[in-house]
């Protein structure tokens, strides 16, 4: 949550080797390693900078007693590669086994503290929704959330979201996917890091069915328009509404939109259609 300047949102990477493991710029250059296995399992990351800087993730308080309560009915543990947020090669998903049924499944990529899944997770008995986040006191909240509800058709997975995709998520699985206020990385030494490039759109492609739906919102006007310039021309997707398109209704204003619009930002919605 890069634009919220709450102190719970500022970037403050824990250590620099969390700082590299969010391959900021400066902290890789200085703690890098540069040989030997550490330097092999780093290369993801330096391919493809993630599109976080890691937070503090110390929990405390009700939420640490929500992760303690809940983690064992929502969070899936993954295989891991060298960083905790990775996603090893090896890793297997199965809705069928992680939800006992097989129901249209929607991703939210960033979910932050769970206000619109676990909305819609409440609104959609019916359908199954999965939580990708790295920020711990996001996830402990929305565990809090569904938890309190009683929800069982809600899961979270805490990794770097191109990875989960890459490979947990099996071809043509997923029914739906959000994006909603993804990080803007608005100076343009840092635009590499944001997540709706062409190599993140490859993979929400293979993993969407046809037919199936992605949605995006911003408050960003550049960045609305950088993932049109993306998305468009991608031969993968339509843009349903040729343009931009009216608010999604089950998108429920979250903390970080109400700041947004306090600040008198607009905000741009997108849907596109896999083909
Ligand atoms: C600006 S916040 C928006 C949160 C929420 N969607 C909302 O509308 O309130 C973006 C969120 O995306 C998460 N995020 C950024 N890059 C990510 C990635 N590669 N994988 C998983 N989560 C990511 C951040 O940790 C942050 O919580």
């Amino acid at each position: 949550m890069t634009s919220a300047n709450t102190p719970e949102h500022a970037a403050t990477p824990e250590s620099p080797r969390d700082a590299a493991r969010g391959n900021d710029d400066e902290a890789l250059k200085a703690t890098a390693p540069t040989s030997g296995r550490a330097a092999e399992d780093l290369r993801y990351y330096r391919t493809e900078p993630v599109s976080f800087v890691r937070r503090g993730s110390r929990l405390q308080g009700r939420r640490l007693r929500a992760w303690e309560r809940y983690a064992s009915d929502y969070l899936i543990e993954v295989p891991r590669d060298i960083a905790d947020t990775s996603v090893s090669g090896q890793a297997t998903f199965d809705q069928l086994t992680t939800f006992g049924r097989r129901a249209p499944l929607t991703v939210e990529v960033g979910s932050g503290l769970g206000e619109a899944i676990v909305a819609q997770a409440a609104a959609h008995p019916e359908r199954d929704f999965l939580a990708v986040e790295v920020y711990t006191p996001g996830l402990a909240q929305l565990m809090l959330r569904a938890g309190k509800q009683g929800l069982t058709n809600v899961r979270v997975i805490q990794a770097n979201a191109p990875e989960v995709f890459e490979h947990l998520l099996a071809p043509g699985s997923v029914d739906e996917v959000w994006v909603f206020f993804p990080d803007p990385w608005h100076k343009s030494r840092h635009h590499k890091r944001r997540l709706v490039k062409p190599s993140f759109a490859r993979h929400v492609a293979t993993a969407l069915r046809a037919g199936g739906t992605w949605r995006l919102a911003t408050d960003w006007a550049e960045y609305a328009e950088h993932m049109r310039d993306v998305l468009d021309p991608d031969e993968a997707f339509e843009n349903v509404h040729g343009g931009w398109a009216p608010r999604f209704d089950g998108r429920v204003q979250t903390s970080f939109e109400s700041k947004a619009i306090a600040a008198g930002r607009e905000i741009f919605d997108l849907t596109y259609r896999r083909l």
